[in-house]
Formats: C-alpha cells, sequence, structure tokens
C-alpha cells in the first residue's frame, strides 16, 4: 500500500495576503482557454446539457468569456449549435455616440431592431455615458443585468472573445474514440475542442487522443486528469495537446468520490499540473483549466494561484435564464435543473442521442437535482469577474501570471469557520 500524500481543497486553504502594485479594479484577469485563446474574463461554461448550448456560449463570448457546447446530441445538432454561435451577432449592445441621439432620438429603436440587441451603450468620446435597455425586456431580469453589464464595462471593460474574423469563439466537447464529430465540429466552425472524459489517464483513451489531435486543426484540450503522472503520459503521448482540464470529482454534481472512492479535487489537480509543467519546462506554455467545485470568486482565485490560466463552471452558471432547461416553480422558489452528464438521465439520454456513443461503464458517478434561478448570466459572470479582480487584488497580483508567484495558506477547520461570517442571526 503506497499513500500519496495529502490532496488539498479549496476549503482547506486561503490566500495570502500581498503588496498590491494595482488597485483591485485595475487588475488585468485576461486568461487563456487554449494556447491561442485568449479571453477577457477567464472563464469557460462545462460542456453540460444543463449548462451549455448556443445561447449560454454566444452571451459568453459576447461577454469576454467562452462557452464549450456539450456532447448530449447528435453530432448535426451539436454542430448545428456551434454553427449558431459563429453566425450570432457578436455584441449584445450597440455602441451609440451620445451627440448622435440628440440630434435624432428616433435613432434608438432602429438601432435595437438592427442589430437584434436589448441594450444599447451610450458613448461620450470613449467614455461610457450610460445603458439603455429595450422597454419591453422583462424588467425583473433587465434591471439586474443592466446594473452587472455597466459594473462589467466599466470596470473590466471586457473585450468579446473573437475569432480572426469578428465571429464569437465557440469550444465544443469530444469524447477521444470519436473522430467523426471532431472533424463535423471543425467543420461547423468550432475554435477548439474539449475532451470529455471522467478519467483521460487511460491508454485506450490517450491513444485515441494522439490520433484526434492529429485529424484536427483546431486546438484541442485535453482532459479530465487529476495528478502529475497523468499529465506528463498525455504530453508525451498525445503531442500537440492545447490545454488541460483539471480536476477529479470535485464538480458539485459529482458522485465519483463517493462510488467509486476516487478523486483528485480540483485545486491539487491543478498544482500537480503545474509541477508536471515545470518539469518540461511547458508552464507558461500550456494553459490549465481548473474544473470543478468552483462556487465563487475565492475558489477561482485559489485556482489562479495555484497555476490555472481559466476556470470551468459548471453549477454556477447554471442556474441562468441562458443555460438550457426551464424555470421551475417550487413553494414560490425559482430553480432550474442541473444534473451530472454521468448521472442516469444524461446518460440515457446520450446513448439515445447518439447511437455512435461509447458507454465505457455502466456506473453511474453524478446526480440529478435543482439550482436556484439566478436570473441572467451577466450577472453571475459579472460576480465571478469583478469578485476575481478583488481577490488577486488580495493576492497582490496585477494579472493571472503575476498570480502564479502569489501564495496560498494551508487553514485549520477551526480558522475556516473563523473566515465565514458566524455568530450573527440573518
Ligand atoms: P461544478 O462547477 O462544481 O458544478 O462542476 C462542473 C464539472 O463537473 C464539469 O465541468 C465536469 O468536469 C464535472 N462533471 C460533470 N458531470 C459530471 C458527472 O456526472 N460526474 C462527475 N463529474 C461531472
Amino acid at each position: 500500500m503506497k499513500l500519496a500524500g495529502e490532496y488539498l481543497t479549496f476549503d482547506d486553504t486561503v490566500i495570502v495576503p500581498g503588496l498590491s502594485p494595482v488597485e483591485p479594479h485595475e487588475v488585468d484577469i485576461t486568461g487563456m482557454a487554449t494556447k491561442g485563446i485568449h479571453i477577457s474574463i477567464p472563464i469557460l461554461s462545462s460542456p453540460m446539457d444543463t449548462v451549455t448550448e448556443d445561447r449560454m456560449a454566444i452571451a459568453l463570448a459576447r461577454l469576454g468569456a467562452v462557452g464549450v457546447i456539450h456532447r448530449n446530441l447528435s453530432r448535426e445538432e451539436q454542430a448545428s449549435m456551434v454553427k449558431r454561435v459563429k453566425e450570432a451577432v457578436p455584441s449584445p449592445w450597440m455602441e451609440v455616440p451620445r451627440a448622435s441621439i440628440r440630434e435624432d432620438p428616433g435613432i434608438l429603436p432602429m438601432r435595437m431592431a438592427e442589430s437584434g440587441s436589448r441594450a444599447l451603450l451610450l458613448l461620450d468620446g470613449p467614455r461610457l455615458a450610460g445603458i439603455l435597455l429595450d422597454p419591453s425586456a422583462d424588467p425583473g431580469v433587465w434591471h439586474g443585468k443592466a446594473v452587472w453589464l455597466w459594473r462589467l464595462m466599466t470596470t473590466i471593460k471586457p473585450m468579446p472573445s473573437l475569432d480572426s474574423e469578428g465571429r464569437l469563439l465557440v469550444g465544443a466537447a469530444v469524447s477521444p474514440y470519436d473522430i467523426e464529430r471532431a472533424k463535423a465540429l471543425e467543420k461547423a466552425g468550432a475554435d477548439f475542442l474539449v475532451t470529455d472524459v471522467a478519467h483521460l489517464h487511460n491508454e485506450n483513451a490517450l491513444g485515441m487522443l494522439s490520433r484526434l489531435v492529429k485529424s484536427v486543426s483546431i486546438e484541442v484540450v485535453a482532459g479530465n486528469l487529476g495528478t502529475r503522472e497523468g499529465v506528463l503520459d498525455t504530453l508525451t503521448k498525445a503531442e500537440g495537446v492545447a490545454g488541460l482540464r483539471m480536476g477529479i470529482s470535485s464538480g458539485s454534481i459529482c458522485s465519483t468520490g463517493e462510488v467509486a472512492g476516487a478523486a483528485v479535487p480540483t485545486l491539487t489537480a491543478v498544482l500537480n499540473a503545474r509541477s508536471a509543467l515545470e518539469e518540461l519546462g511547458l508552464a507558461d506554455k500550456i494553459p490549465v483549466i481548473a474544473d470543478g467545485g468552483i462556487r465563487n470568486p475565492g475558489d477561482a482565485a485559489k485556482a489562479i494561484i495555484a497555476g490555472a490560466s481559466s476556470v470551468m463552471l459548471g453549477r454556477f452558471l447554471a442556474g441562468t435564464l441562458e443555460a438550457p432547461g426551464p424555470v421551475i416553480n417550487v413553494g414560490g422558489k425559482r430553480y432550474k435543473p442541473y444534473r451530472g452528464m454521468a448521472s442516469r438521465g444524461a446518460m440515457e439520454k446520450r446513448h439515445a442521442a447518439d447511437r455512435y456513443s461509447r458507454p465505457s461503464k455502466a456506473l453511474e458517478e453524478g446526480v440529478e437535482g435543482l439550482v436556484e434561478f439566478t436570473g441572467s448570466v451577466v450577472t453571475r459572470l459579472g460576480e465571478m469577474a469583478l469578485g476575481l479582480q478583488a481577490a488577486l487584488g488580495y493576492a497582490g497580483a496585477p494579472n493571472i501570471r503575476r498570480a502564479w508567484s502569489a501564495s496560498l495558506a494551508r487553514v485549520t477547520p477551526q480558522g475556516r469557520s473563523e473566515v465565514k461570517p458566524h455568530d450573527v442571526i440573518f
């Protein structure tokens, strides 16, 4: 028997405050989704059928993040979703000079109709002077959206995530065994592929990954992996991998740790990837994506300090309007469905939707449930992005690369409860 050591989780650690050369609102959170794709908000959405379809991917790319379309669909349906993202208007808003409105107030409804958008950003020279909303839009959703849009635009000033032809960027999930799907997704315009396997560190899967990388000309992110050895084997057996998706069993809907007893918590998985990349001299070449269990900006910042270039979010985005699935009323509160891709319902759908899918295990490793409805994804993304700036500000890091030199400290369980709100009745 070999005891591999101790695995740290987000809750075991805190960020060590450091001397910051900038104010929090000046922190640059530009991250990487792949070797070649930089995004101004370092967030990818999980390829899950209750998180990312075309609507989510469009909203995220317009705001500076990027979506990864799930694969619980036929190849054709997944490829059509990719196409719809590539054909979408790249901006959810139009920029209109304030002076032009004074001259011609009729320009506003005309511009909204033209752009298909429901918000106009009013510019005073290069400065953002206001946001105008389409009056027919649901005020409950749009009020919050406008406030966060304002905060994002004035603080982070995100650039939409665009390809070289000015179209929105989008990723798509594939199994490494499904080269036909990978080719169809590339043809539809996907900018990168993300392998979607619970345990990529498997000889067959790595052999297929190597074939997959050679079969397409777009970048391929490999995952999921947890250990240093997993990363070393992946990078040696599948040359050309353009990113690492790290984390095993930390997902909020994941039951792997319980039913199969295996896990590498996301924070540890990122540290392991970093150690492998440093060993290979590739630390700043191949981005690490922290995937699973990220609940708030503090967790995201810890993952980045550990060595991630971006984070992947499932539950955090699943309650939004842009996630697939209906809003469900239970006892006067609003919810949306959220389920693991290895839950019984999701696996049944996958095998029904895709007769080529390759069931490798019969074990259910995910659960199905509900998450609170949280309104538009603009609000959620705003919370995460602005919180991340603040957290990196504490760490003394003006950008993600510099955050890799910041520190985390281990806290005791007592310390953990002390650094949360306590002894107050809410
Ligand atoms: P969350 O952000 O904590 O909800 O975690 C989302 C991540 O959980 C995804 O990006 C996947 O890596 C992982 N995941 C998705 N479905 C399952 C499942 O059924 N079992 C285990 N992990 C899953």
